[in-house]
């Protein structure tokens, strides 16, 4: 059961009270949902996102020519038109409201950007997310944790995540802004570098085998590097895209160092640099592969049961 009747009552009181101030009735609200249908086939009314929350969810998600914007629950069209229009994106967006669609379609004539914008009339739940760069959202908190495991399972590490007034509970934002009053939450959909890697590398004895094993949740992580016969906590992991990075104290000259490890991961292999505690790489490389069935999925909250 993707739907959560209980939760999804709760948010949409939630955000129903959030827009009550900004003039829009509740009464007209509930009578367009239930008008398409019934509650079950829209899981969140249309409310549209105010131009200027626009303007601040395409500046965060840093929007350009190179994009391919999908909004899920595209409403009128105007975020990913405006993605079009004003950054050269590419768009899609995605509504079950055939009504939202058809609207969507005249706004992206007027708008003249038909060539760069699609909008498909869809359920976002069955939306193949995995060519979006940047997706773009104004659901509700529980249909923000319906979709996280599909956006973790679909979407390309460094693909932008920007959600007007929701956010993603335990995944905390990575920037956070506030505009009109309206809320606006960013993510960077990190890698999963979760698991146990391994390489090899010269040392004072010959080639020294290393093994770095990392628990990760959504982009935090934690773990600990072997090296011969010690193991070494790592500290200030960060992963933010494809990127990975993480310090580790070895020992050299008799004391504890903090040594930067950097690098770029592609499924299963981290290739990058490693940076000596003077900040001075000397071209050392590192490529590390990771053992793929020790990979752990980021969220498989969906996956849990009721
Ligand atoms: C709050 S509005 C947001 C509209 C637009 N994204 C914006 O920010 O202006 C939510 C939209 O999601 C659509 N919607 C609701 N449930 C959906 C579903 N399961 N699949 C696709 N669209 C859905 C509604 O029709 C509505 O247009």
């Amino acid at each position: 059961m993707r739907r959560i009747q209980t939760g999804r009552l709760i948010a949409l009181l939630i955000m129903v009270a959030g827009i009550s101030t900004a003039g829009v009735s509740l009464h007209g609200l509930i009578e367009r949902t239930y008008a398409l249908g019934g509650p079950d086939e829209l899981d969140v009314p249309y409310v549209p996102t105010p131009e200027s929350v626009v303007e601040k969810m395409l500046d965060m998600a840093a929007v350009t020519g190179s994009d391919l914007v999908y909004d899920l629950g595209c409403g009128d069209g105007r975020i990913v038109i405006a993605a079009a229009k004003e950054r050269g994106a590419r768009g899609v967006g995605i509504d079950l409201d055939p009504e939202r669609i058809r609207e969507s379609k005249e706004n992206a004539r007027e708008a003249r950007v038909t060539d760069r914008v699609m909008f498909v009339r869809q359920d976002l739940y069955n939306t193949d997310l995995r060519d979006a760069t940047v997706v773009t959202l104004y659901l509700l908190p529980s249909v923000n944790l319906e979709i996280r495991p599909k956006l973790f399972k679909e979407l390309k590490p460094g693909t932008r995540v920007v959600s007007h007034d929701f956010d993603m509970g335990e995944w905390t934002a990575d920037q956070i802004a506030e505009v009109d009053g309206s809320m606006v939450y960013f993510w960077v959909m990190p890698a999963n570098v979760s698991g146990t890697w391994e390489w090899t590398m010269p040392g004072s004895t010959g080639k020294e085998r290393f093994v770095l094993k990392i628990e990760q949740e959504f982009q935090n992580a934690r773990g600990t590097l072997t090296a011969g016969s010690s193991e070494m906590p790592v500290r200030d992991v960060k992963i933010s895209g494809d990127q990975v990075s993480f310090t580790v104290d070895q020992a050299a000259g008799g004391k504890a160092a903090g040594v930067r490890y950097e690098g770029r991961v592609n499924g299963d292999t981290i290739q990058g640099v490693i940076h000596n505690p003077d900040g001075q790489s000397e071209g050392k490389g590192w490529t590390a592969r990771r053992d793929p069935s020790t990979v752990v999925p980021i969220d498989n909250s969906d996956e849990i049961p009721l």
